[in-house]
């Protein structure tokens, strides 16, 4: 199958009977129907898959419609598009680069026929040990009470996101800070609680060269020396692909990793440090683990029991064909605050593209907006435009049978919330048309994790990058490259200097205004 060379998505026979199926839907697909209708939704709505158990039968879609999203995938080539990132292929075409954050959760094991693969799952190997002993150094060194992170995108998100998780894993006493906004205030406020003779600083930065991890690294080390700090070291490290430039940043303990490790897909390299120390070099290979399971089960598992694949598949059935442009993120578990913001960018950053894999543009809808927060605490905020707003809008619940507490009571009030939410969604409440009326009949999917720990969270989050490599595949775009974030660099550059000089020349007379009051 030439799935770079296929023909557009909107031009396959499936889409076309997608588009004739959600026409005939024009009256309107209820899904309190398709369960009196269909004795077997449940059943074929459910969906086991490595760590976590997926229940789809509260969403907008009945059999014969995920059989034409399964064929969909089939012309687009997904299977193909799938295996080539696998092995290894340049599927980022516009950077030239192998997708193979895959790679990276893979176990040493025997040696394959190609060497070159070989020698690259070596390296990943000895980088991982290395790291982990260098983790597990630093969580035996008592004189080491604070480790702040610089970075910010994919090496803040992912890492932050995943110590936040795993926090009943961590090792009491060692406080682990994410600094990541050019804001000073955000590292003026961690500094002020530190002290150079306890503090880990790790730079964390793919390129070595974004802006903003670059000025709050200069901070931290002239706070560092200017406070009595002398042992560069010992108190800095570098996770980074650009090692020259964080040697000549002056960092020699520096960790690396490879181009084909997207920054969005970094977490599973040296940019997941934090976690190690957080949760221990162990507990990292079972977060490896966790993930790699996923990996097996999306490379493997057939497209009508694949659960990245029909997860995928839904998101393009609900942007492209019922209309629905954002989907919200709930995860009845606090320690999964950040999921949502860690979500945001992978699925908005790999996927918010408007031209497919060659430049052309598309004339379909891509990325969906991502937002939320961890219940209960939304259904206080906005779940009352979920019930009732005009907008339909597909939930993700994330539930976790388990606690990580023994306080009583709390963990079945919380349960029960989760379950009541996508109940109301589904079924919504008849009452005359009026204030109390609950229309119903709107979207969710329930992801369910036995306990939150390092395997269940690694394979959560290898199933959330499939998922998005799915849909994106779907759509013909690169999900791997972000040229989106580079104007706005180009022009903040442009801009600093005038802020100081005054100089509104060539400027819009918007932003030559706006430049001038701040300077005021
Ligand atoms: O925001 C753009 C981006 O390139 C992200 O993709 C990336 O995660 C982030 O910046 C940080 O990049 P780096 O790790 O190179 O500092």
């Amino acid at each position: 199958m030439d799935w770079e060379n296929r023909p557009r998505c909107d031009q396959l026979p499936a889409w076309g009977q997608l588009r004739a199926q959600s026409q005939a839907w024009a009256k309107g697909f209820d899904v309190r129907a398709a369960f009196a209708a269909d004795a077997q939704r449940t059943a074929r709505f459910g969906q086991e898959a490595p760590e976590l158990f997926a229940d789809l039968s509260k969403s907008c879609i009945d059999a014969p419609t995920e059989d034409l999203l399964f064929a969909l995938a089939r012309e687009c080539g997904v299977e193909a598009h799938r295996d080539a990132m696998f092995a290894g292929q340049p599927i980022n075409n516009t950077e030239q680069r192998a997708v193979l954050h895959t790679l990276l959760r893979a176990p040493a094991g025997a040696p394959q026929a190609d060497a070159a693969w070989d020698a690259a799952l070596a390296e990943v190997h000895g980088t991982l040990d290395a790291m982990l002993a260098y983790a597990d150094q630093v969580r035996s060194d008592a004189a080491i009470t604070d480790v702040v992170n610089i970075g910010i995108g994919g090496s803040d998100l992912g890492p932050q996101m995943v110590v936040r998780a795993l926090d009943a894993f961590a090792a009491p006493g060692r406080r682990l800070h994410f600094v990541s906004n050019v804001d000073g205030h955000e590292m003026a406020s961690v500094l002020r609680r530190l002290k150079p003779e306890s503090t880990l600083f790790l730079v964390a930065s793919k390129t070595f060269t974004t802006a903003e991890t670059m000025a709050n690294a200069r901070s931290a080390l002239a706070w560092f020396r200017q406070n009595g700090g002398s042992d560069v070291a010992r108190h800095f490290a570098a996770l980074s692909t650009n090692v020259e430039a964080a040697r000549a940043f002056g960092i020699s303990n520096i960790f690396g990793f490879w181009d084909w490790v997207g920054g969005r897909y970094s977490l599973w390299s040296a940019i997941g440090l934090p976690i190690a120390i957080a949760i221990g070099a162990e507990r990292f290979r079972e977060f490896l683990a966790g993930a790699h399971a996923m990996d097996e089960h999306f490379s493997s598992a057939p497209l009508a029991a694949n659960l990245p694949v029909r997860l995928g598949l839904l998101d393009v059935w609900y942007r492209n064909f019922l209309g629905y442009t954002s989907r919200s993120i709930a995860p009845y578990h606090s320690a999964l605050a950040r999921l949502p913001a860690y979500l945001q960018q992978l699925e908005m950053e790999s996927n918010g593209k408007r031209v497919d894999r060659h430049g052309a543009a598309l004339p379909y809808g891509t990325s969906p907006v991502l937002w939320g927060e961890p219940g209960t605490n939304g259904q206080h905020a906005y779940f009352q435009m979920l019930h009732q707003g005009s907008d339909v809008v597909p939930v993700e619940f994330i539930a976790v049978r388990e606690a990580a507490h023994d306080l009583p009571g709390h963990q079945s009030a919380l349960l029960a919330n989760v379950l009541a939410q996508a109940q109301a969604l589904m079924q919504g409440k008849a009452d005359a048309g009026g204030h109390r009326d609950f229309p119903g009949n709107r979207p969710s999917t329930f992801l369910l994790l036995q306990a939150l720990t390092p395997r269940s969270l690694g394979a959560l989050i290898a199933l959330q990058e499939h998922r998005v490599f799915v849909s994106g595949s779907v759509w013909g775009i690169n999900s791997f490259d972000q040229w989106g974030v580079e104007l706005g660099k180009v022009l903040a550059k442009d801009i600093e200097p005038r802020l100081a000089s005054g100089d509104a020349s060539g400027l819009d007379a918007s932003t030559a205004g706006l430049l001038q009051r701040l300077r005021g």
